[in-house]
């Protein structure tokens, strides 16, 4: 594999200045820092469900192979490698929802600068439907990054970040690097230092006000009062504020942030009135409210107020959810019963739609026709049905067939044997009509009496019961 060394350099150019100094391979702490990268971007594929190359990161023997992770050398790092690869390339890892971000890739070179180290920790439980929701989101996200343009546009004029902000920030656990080489504007990630940050660290933010286009308070303890810090920062065109304390009233200071393109509100308690007064904000492209307080129609006016406005709602998300085990439902002998035999999943078009909807296909998994009836024990005697069933066939009558599809015999042409002839005599009483035509041997042939016959009865008109 070739070493991407043009990459390399281009990193160190672009980082080195910043970071080296304050956000030292010693600030880094394994479980806080790495692990999370891991988890988010690779167990997917190398974990508990799929290893793909032999490797699982949730077993953390491949920190001691030192090829892998090359100690204290990134350059000598095949995970420092792929994950520095272009985006586009074909080995980059992730291969999916990819490529880590600077901060990302930043935090694992200083990681393996300083030895790549984990201090005795352990991973905890792998929970994949974590991992798979949050790939979902970064999918979701990772199509609407802000256009170059706009940073390159924003960026004329902005003189590189003074040295100290920087350093101010990277003392609290911030992030703060440039957004691309030759562009002195800033992205600062405060998530990293999670619910360490408040409101008390704002004013860090004076100092750089013009320099911060991309800004993450994200998993932070910021309050509403923080916010109207935020408001004075003209130049920022993406704010993450999710799993925030943030309510409708930061929204006021949101709506004067005219360059604004992404904001995410992902499992804040901002609600309809507070997203309304967003409707301003011409250049929003993407508003995430996943788990918010925003309802659809909250949504829907938000959408209807600014063109060409995605507000994602996480729909998208919630139907993405883990795929159903379907496999008690195929069919034997169907092209996914065969398929799920050797391990894989059929690949039928049809198949791989209904499996999108956790719904097995209809078309190759037919339910089992109910079991075939014998009914050739209703035929009755010399009916059509009997005599085709003699002849080893089945009655082609329409009637018949109908029947038959409903597992029934068609009672017009096999009509049920009468009840057996039963001797009535013996309740004829002396001397009746009935008993002189039996006498006779004959039947009677009064109305009465051959009526009572058909329902096997005797007359009881002609044949009083002796007192
Ligand atoms: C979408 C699935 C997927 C994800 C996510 C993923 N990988 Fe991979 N990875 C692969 C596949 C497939 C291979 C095997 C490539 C091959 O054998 O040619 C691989 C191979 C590797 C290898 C071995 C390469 C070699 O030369 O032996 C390393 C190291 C690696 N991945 C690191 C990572 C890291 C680090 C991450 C997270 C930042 C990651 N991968 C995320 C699919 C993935």
């Amino acid at each position: 594999m070739s070493k991407p060394a043009f990459i390399l350099s281009m990193l160190s150019i672009a980082l080195s200045s910043v970071l080296t100094s304050s956000a030292s391979a010693q600030g880094i702490d394994f479980g806080r820092d790495i692990w999370p990268i891991i988890e988010m971007n690779c167990v997917s594929c190398h974990g508990p469900d799929k290893q793909k190359g032999d490797l699982r990161f949730d077993d953390l023997e491949w920190l001691t192979d030192e090829e892998l992770t090359g100690p204290g050398s990134p350059k000598d790092s095949i995970i420092f490698e792929l994950i520095s690869l272009p985006g586009d390339h074909d080995d980059v890892m992730p291969p999916k929802n990819g490529p880590l971000s600077h901060a990302e890739i930043t935090l694992i070179r200083l990681w393996i600068e300083g030895g790549a180290k984990s201090e005795g920790w352990e991973v905890p439980e792998i929970d994949m439907d974590k991992i798979k929701a949050a790939g979902a989101a970064k999918a979701a996200k990772g199509k609407d990054a802000p256009k170059e343009s706009a940073a390159v546009t924003l960026a004329k004029g902005v003189q590189p970040a003074p040295a100290d902000a920087l350093k101010a920030l990277e003392d609290k656990g911030a992030l703060a690097i440039p957004l691309a080489q030759n562009n002195n504007l800033l992205r600062v990630d405060f998530n990293l230092a999670g619910d360490k940050i408040t409101d008390a660290e704002m004013p860090l933010l004076d100092a750089v006000s013009n320099h911060v286009t991309w800004l993450s308070l994200g998993n932070t303890k910021v309050t509403d009062a923080g916010m109207a810090k935020v408001a004075g920062l003209p130049n920022l065109t993406r704010l993450h504020l999710e799993n925030t304390q943030i309510t409708d009233a930061s929204m006021a200071h949101i709506a004067k942030l005219q360059h604004l393109e992404y904001l995410n509100l992902f499992n804040t308690p901002v609600t309809d009135a507070g997203l309304k007064q967003l409707s301003g904000l011409k250049n929003l492209k993407k508003v995430f409210v996943w788990q918010s307080k925003v309802s659809a129609d909250g949504a829907k006016a938000l959408t209807a107020a600014i063109p060409g406005i995605q507000v994602n709602t996480g729909i998208a998300l919630a139907a993405a959810k883990p795929a159903v085990d379907l496999s008690s439902k195929f069919t034997k002998d169907s092209c996914c019963a065969k398929a799920h035999a050797a391990g894989k999943k059929c690949d039928h078009a049809c198949c791989v739609e209904a499996a999108g909807k956790n719904e097995v296909c209809t078309k190759c998994n037919k339910p089992a026709a109910p079991a075939k009836v014998d009914l050739s024990k209703g035929f009755t005697k010399d009916s059509c049905c009997a005599k085709a069933h003699a002849g080893g066939k089945a009655c082609d009558h329409p009637c018949c067939v109908e029947a038959a599809k409903g597992n029934k015999v068609c009672t017009k042409c096999n009509k049920p044997a009468a009840p057996a002839k039963v001797d009535l005599s013996k309740g004829f009483t002396k001397d009746s009509c009935c008993a002189k035509a039996h006498a006779g041997g004959k039947a009677c042939t009064h109305p009465c009496c051959v009526e009572a016959a058909k329902g096997n009865k005797v007359c009881t008109k002609c044949n009083k019961s002796a007192a």
